[in-house]
């Protein structure tokens, strides 16, 4: 069968590429305003250049006109602190998907561990193995209530043991198939 998008609704849509374009990685985004820390799983996620170093990632909104704490973070303070999902820290990602108030810190509300390497950067979770400290770099502006970002990738953390002699990053991330999570296997 053929699917024509425009004769599809929303969330019908949603559902379709969400359960096509898999696996895809999920981005945990740390960040921060007036003190309190941020963190957020985000799917529409993928490297876009090495050089520049950027990665997009496409933020909705809470509701008509009110962007996601994420998005309105990285738009006030340009940065974010993105770490990644391992099997130790997949159940605190899932709690971190629940709305919260602005003013309310996902990070001390479900007791997540972090740690701040960098003081210029939003803290890490201290549980990922490999986290990227990024700065905004553009937005990309396209009709509807998501927004892309263009992130740039301006230093990394790596786990001890996990990068070889050849550069190469030796992690065990989970990504997102439609609804489910998925551990990544070698074939
Ligand atoms: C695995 C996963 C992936 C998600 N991907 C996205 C995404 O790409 N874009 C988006 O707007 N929301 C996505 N969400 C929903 C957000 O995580 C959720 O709306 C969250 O409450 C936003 O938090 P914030 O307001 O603190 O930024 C995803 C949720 C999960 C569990």
């Amino acid at each position: 069968m053929i699917i024509d998008y425009k004769e599809v609704n929303d969330l019908d849509r949603y559902k379709i590429m969400s359960d096509t374009v898999v696996p895809r990685p999920i981005a945990w985004i740390v960040t921060e305003d007036e003190g309190v820390i941020n963190a957020a799983p985000f799917s529409y996620f993928i490297p876009l250049s090495s050089n520049p170093a950027t990665l997009v990632v496409s933020i909705g909104q809470k509701e008509a006109g009110i962007p996601k704490d994420s998005l309105h973070n990285i738009l006030k303070h340009k940065k974010a602190t993105i770490c990644f999902v391992n099997e130790s820290n997949v159940e605190q990602v899932k709690l971190c998907a629940n709305m919260l108030d602005k003013e309310e810190s996902e990070i001390e509300k479900y007791e997540i561990e972090v740690q701040r390497p960098l003081e210029d950067f939003p803290p890490m979770i201290s549980s990922t193995q490999t986290a990227m400290f990024c700065e905004f770099y553009q937005k990309i502006d396209i009709p509807g209530n998501t927004t892309p970002i263009i992130l740039e990738v301006k230093k990394q953390y790596i786990e001890d043991g996990r990068l070889d002699a050849k550069s190469h990053v030796h992690v065990e991330n989970i990504g997102r198939c439609g609804a489910f999570f998925k551990a990544v296997v070698d074939l």
